[in-house]
């Protein structure tokens, strides 16, 4: 079965090629255009600006993903109905829609988290050309699983029972946790998208001779419930840069206290993800930890994560994607339809045929 995948719900225009036979996934190609340096000048997305330059790349880039194809036919397309940027949205669905339509070819609306987390069974992939052709086989992941999804504007914590049979448990009751790296990064003026540029400041600190200390909050730690909060924790920063403005107009202090405040911010980021996952994990028995999310390609996180899941007394399994397919990619958008598709009777595939006329973007579409 070939699935052409179409993801445009933020800022990266994305459509990928994926053909599934016997078990084994292939993604015969993956093209991602990125909005990052349009967006860096504002330290963060312009909805409007990010929803023309997808008009602009979509065309081009569905046409490059399907190069590899030749004549072969495309048997679904699968494409990010929600949630995210409603006019980001709206790009790619009614594309969608529109070749679907004129194609006659099966149309599946996907949730993005959903995408996200589909990701994880694309995970040990190997590059096998230069021009990113990736070969992959299905791993088994074991049930029932908790998934973490981190990303930009996603924090959530989903028990799953089965590949498609999902229950949210606990979410982020104001920032998202790559929302609070972005806001950091944009406190300090580090750059666009805060993750990377946090944990590169954060990777430069040298611990033996640091001088300024610096300590920020984990917000809800210690609470027993499995949800988050990190608005506190940007806001502990904004107060931390305000009380230290000498520091950061001396260059020589400067460097040293944006790296140890990226540090700081870092870790207590990566604590709380920690603890409250692996405390829901003891809670609900899960048998996996699944990481997933822009945030997943943090490489503090996944040692972290995976040392501390190594030295729990129960065996729990730990699952991340390789780091290109945590952020916003259309493989996953694909590979969750695969999964859908694969559980659907006849009469559910025979509307797929209709769906051009039915699918509706939903910004807030819930897991
Ligand atoms: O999943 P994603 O690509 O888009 C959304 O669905 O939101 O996630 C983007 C988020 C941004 O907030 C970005 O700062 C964060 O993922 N991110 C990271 C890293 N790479 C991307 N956060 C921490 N460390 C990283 N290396
Ligand atoms: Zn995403």
């Amino acid at each position: 079965m070939i699935i052409l995948g179409i993801e445009t719900s933020c800022d990266e225009t994305a459509a990928s090629v994926i053909k599934t036979s016997g078990g084994k996934i292939k993604i015969l190609s993956n093209i991602i255009s990125s909005q990052i340096p349009i967006h860096r000048r504002y330290g963060g997305i312009i909805p409007e600006i990010a929803a023309r330059a997808h008009i602009e790349n979509i065309l081009p880039v569905i046409q490059k993903s399907l190069e590899i194809l030749k004549n072969q036919k495309i048997d679904l397309i699968a494409v990010t109905q929600g949630p995210g940027l409603v006019t980001s949205l709206l790009v790619g669905i009614e594309t969608a829609k529109t070749f679907s339509y004129a194609k006659k070819i099966p149309l599946m609306g996907i949730n993005h988290l959903k995408g996200h987390i589909a990701a994880n069974w694309l995970s040990p992939i190997s590059a096998i050309s230069k021009s990113e052709f990736l070969i992959s086989k299905q791993i088994q992941i074991k049930f029932p699983a908790l998934c973490l999804i981190v990303s930009g504007g996603h924090t959530e914590l989903i028990l799953m029972s089965g590949q498609t049979k999902y229950k949210k448990i606990g979410q982020t009751r104001d920032d998202a946790a790559g929302e609070c790296f972005d806001k950091i990064a944009k406190l300090l003026n580090i750059g666009y998208p805060g993750g990377p540029a946090i944990a590169a400041e954060a990777a430069k600190l040298k611990t033996t001779n640091h001088k300024l200390q610096v300590s920020l909050p984990r917000p809800m730690f210690n609470s027993p419930d499995s949800d988050f909060s990190f608005s506190g924790l940007k806001t502990a920063v904004f107060y931390l840069v305000q009380k230290n403005k000498n520091i950061l107009t001396n260059s020589k202090t400067k460097n040293e206290f944006i790296q140890a405040v990226c540090a700081e911010a870092q870790q207590s980021i990566i604590d709380v993800l920690i603890k409250k996952t692996i405390q829901a994990a003891e809670k609900f028995k899960v048998k996996s930890i699944i990481l997933c999310g822009g945030v997943a390609s943090n490489n503090e996180l996944r040692k972290q994560f995976e040392e501390k899941i190594k030295n729990l007394t129960t065996k729990i399994n730990f699952y991340v994607p390789e780091r290109k397919l945590c952020t916003d990619n259309a493989v996953m958008i694909a590979m969750a339809a695969y999964f859908q598709y694969k559980n659907m009777g006849t009469k559910q595939i025979k509307k797929l045929q209709k769906n051009f006329q039915k699918i509706k973007v939903n910004p807030n579409l819930e897991i």
